[in-house]
């Protein structure tokens, strides 16, 4: 049997320290408040021109410094609440499920969103319990771990997450192939736990969905879109497959 790591959706649902962004400009779009001047690092004897431009990112990245200001566990929480303002995927009662949920931005965006409808965080790593949050810690393709979700939501799910990435090898086609292998597994799961005319949001790297994921996708759900959020990096090849109206006869 794994460990459920927390269990604790009876508790009001986590709400972050401030606002969660405000709405501006173009398309209405949520971005972080204020922003400060670029700062520059001094290269210091033992780093490497790459391992400052990298520190340099994350001094500067608008969406990094926003979630430390606003309480969000990562910068990809900008990136659901981007998608949720776009295509309306969570409100009161939304049953979630978050599939590679840790450090955790994704599942505070739900659970602050579902008033008190199940939220639950898979993923292979230990994550820090949340508020309104179940915390299932599994492999999603492990098919125990797919029953413990179904038990721990008490039925099926209304929107199934996936932000999962494999862990980086530096082999670019490795990671690819990795990568859209877990949105195929992602796929899979959706249409275990999925009640009719649910959600699944995917993440796939550019290219979109896989030829036969976009054509399973496109029978299981009634419309299929990609997306690219402001909030991802312009140089990843990130992309998120956003498909509604699942149709269970067609599993
Ligand atoms: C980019 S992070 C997710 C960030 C998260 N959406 C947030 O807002 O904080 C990707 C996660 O996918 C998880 N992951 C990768 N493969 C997995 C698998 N087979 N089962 C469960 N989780 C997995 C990783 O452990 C990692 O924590």
């Amino acid at each position: 049997m794994r460990r459920v790591w927390g269990v604790n959706r009876n508790n009001a649902p986590w709400t972050p320290c401030r606002r969660p962004g405000v709405t501006l400009g173009r398309r209405n779009v949520t971005r972080p408040q204020g922003r400060r001047l670029k700062q520059r690092l001094k290269k210091r004897a033992g780093r490497s021109s790459s391992s400052v431009r990298w520190l340099e990112r994350q001094v500067n990245d608008v969406w990094t410094e926003g979630a430390r200001r606003e309480g969000w566990r990562s910068r990809a929480a900008y990136k659901l609440i981007q998608l949720d303002e776009r295509f309306s995927l969570l409100g009161p009662g939304t049953r979630v499920v978050d599939l590679g949920a840790a450090p955790g931005g994704w599942s505070q965006v739900a659970a602050s969103r579902v008033a008190g409808a199940p939220v639950i965080a898979v993923d292979v790593l230990e994550m820090k319990s949340l508020s309104g949050v179940t915390i299932v810690g599994g492999d999603i393709r492990d098919r125990q771990t797919c029953d413990i979700v179904l038990e721990a939501l008490g039925g099926e799910a209304d929107l199934v997450l996936s932000d999962m990435a494999a862990p980086a090898t530096g082999h670019r086609s490795t990671d690819h192939v990795r990568t859209q292998a877990l949105a195929e597994e992602a796929h899979v799961f959706a249409t275990t736990v999925l009640a009719p005319g649910g959600c699944l949001v995917v993440k796939v790297l550019r290219g979109g969905a896989g030829n036969t994921l976009l054509a399973a996708l496109r029978r299981n759900f009634r419309t299929v879109h990609h997306v690219k959020p402001e909030a991802s990096r312009q140089q990843s090849s990130e992309i998120y497959v956003v498909a509604r109206g699942f149709r269970r006869n067609s599993r």
